[in-house]
């Protein structure tokens, strides 16, 4: 089938690259010359397992094009992605400038029945509001054509993403034109492995389907954070009641880890668009508040821990980082509890040295600069002569370091763990003062 996609970030690029990878004939369009650019020299502006590969393949084979050239982009694909970033206003509501551009001038352009997808996070009512843009920008050129608009919401783990992609557990299409139901079942049995996993359903259930699921994982996460910090206090070990609890089928054993509180681009800023998307509804969403409040304070404890530890003036301490990005296998430092954590030891007077395996990048574009703050080539280099080791994102190469050389470079044996990554019981008889979450012992 022919396929365009709008927007190559995230959602664009590994949907197109999966639709490509499926035999489809996919466009993506792109308003920034500049990754437009780099996706047509085979490089991938963002750090995704497996993207490169399939983009590098199906480009090679005719089936994937970039381009920003928006009327060729349109004239191509009978459904027509929008992809597109919806960041939060100031006021948490998302912000549809993107998406209804996108819509804008797929009306300009069109000359055929166009399939019109929301793939991007967008409130209840956006379909409708896309429709209008389309309608609108076809009656400035005195025309009527038919067209549909679907909701199909993008469930894509950032670092898992292709996989996601390639293997949905669920499709959820919000539709209310049989015609482009057909398409959307053809474009997506390929990717059903003998399960039929379309779920139709109207537009708005479609649209709230997304920020329902988000906001229900971001629950479950903060929930098990306040559960933690209860569990220090009394001498429970939040990973016992983790396994004690996940046991059950009807709470399951995902998503169930405490930490540092959960950050990337799509929790923090669906949680606020849902609450928003209540209270211009008149519907207090209080437990989801109450999600978002936790999780603020939850990227601090780490800090609060150092401070009980150091005390308040950190003037002349040092620590090491490990881990940046806002959880491993991407290069993401949108909303990371780093970026609070970091601000907050600077604050306090400490100096730090960083490392991470792949967002170093992204982490000196982001914070780069600020007086203190030092980034480094090895999980070595940042230990060397610290007061402390903080160990905020779980790479799986800070999982099992090698201890004897990690006390004999810190200044004294004290890690704060934010992920648990650590066995505390051991942790003690190597001789380490060490402080995780929740945890019996530390
Ligand atoms: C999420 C959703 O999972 C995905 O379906 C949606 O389409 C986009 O948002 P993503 O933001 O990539 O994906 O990250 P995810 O793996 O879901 O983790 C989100 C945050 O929660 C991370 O900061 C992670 O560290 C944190 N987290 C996750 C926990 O603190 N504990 C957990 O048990 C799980």
């Amino acid at each position: 089938m022919k396929v365009t996609v709008v927007g190559t970030g995230y959602v664009g690029l590994v949907t197109g690259a999966c639709l490509s990878e499926m035999g489809n004939h996919v466009v993506c369009l792109d308003v920034d010359e500049r990754k437009i650019r780099i996706l047509n020299d085979g490089g991938i502006p963002i750090h995704e397992p497996g993207l490169e590969e399939i983009v590098r393949r199906n480009v090679a084979a005719g089936r994937l094009q970039f381009t920003t050239d928006i009327a060729a982009a349109v004239a191509h694909g009978t459904i027509q992605f929008i992809g597109v970033g919806t960041p939060p206003d100031e006021d948490g509501s998302a912000d549809l400038q993107y998406v209804l551009a996108a819509a804008t001038n797929i009306g300009r352009h069109m000359t055929d029945y166009k399939v019109i997808v929301d793939k991007s996070t967008v409130p209840v009512g956006t379909a409708a509001k896309v429709r209008d843009a389309v309608r609108a920008a076809l009656a400035a050129r005195g025309l009527e054509m038919d067209f549909a608009v679907v909701s199909n919401p993008e469930f894509l783990k950032e670092g898992a993403a292709v996989e996601d992609c390639m293997r949905p557990d669920r499709i959820v299409v919000g539709a209310d034109d049989d015609r482009a139901v057909l398409l959307m079942r053809a474009l997506y049995t390929p990717f059903m492995r003998n399960h039929d996993r379309l779920l139709v359903m109207d537009v708005p259930s479609a649209e709230f389907t997304k920020y329902a699921a988000n906001a229900m994982l971001a629950t479950r996460i903060s929930f098990m954070n306040e559960l933690a910090r209860l569990a220090e206090k009394v001498g429970a070990d939040i990973e016992s009641v983790r396994k004690g609890i996940g046991s059950d089928p009807r709470i399951g054993t995902h998503f169930l880890y405490a930490g540092t509180g959960y950050g990337g681009s799509c929790f923090p800023k669906d949680v606020k668009a849902l609450i928003h998307t209540g209270r211009e509804n008149g519907v207090e969403l209080g437990v989801l508040q109450a999600v978002e409040d936790a999780n603020d304070r939850q990227k601090l404890l780490l800090v609060d821990k150092i401070v009980a530890r150091f005390g308040a003036d950190l003037a002349g301490r040092r620590f090491a980082l490990w881990g940046l990005a806002f959880k491993p296998n991407t290069d993401d430092m949108r909303e990371a509890p780093s970026r609070v954590i970091v601000d907050a030891l600077l604050a306090r007077g400490a100096s730090l040295r960083a490392y991470d395996p792949v967002a170093m990048d992204e982490a000196r574009r982001v914070m780069g600069g600020a007086a203190g703050l030092e980034f480094v080539a090895s999980q070595g280099e940042a230990l060397a002569g610290a007061d402390a080791l903080v160990v905020i994102t779980e790479w799986k190469e800070f999982r099992n370091p090698d201890f004897e050389a990690m006390k004999a470079a810190l200044k004294q044996p004290v890690v704060f763990d934010g992920r648990n990554l650590y066995d505390p019981a051991y942790m003690k008889t190597l001789g380490f003062e060490y402080r995780a979450i929740g945890r019996i012992g530390a």
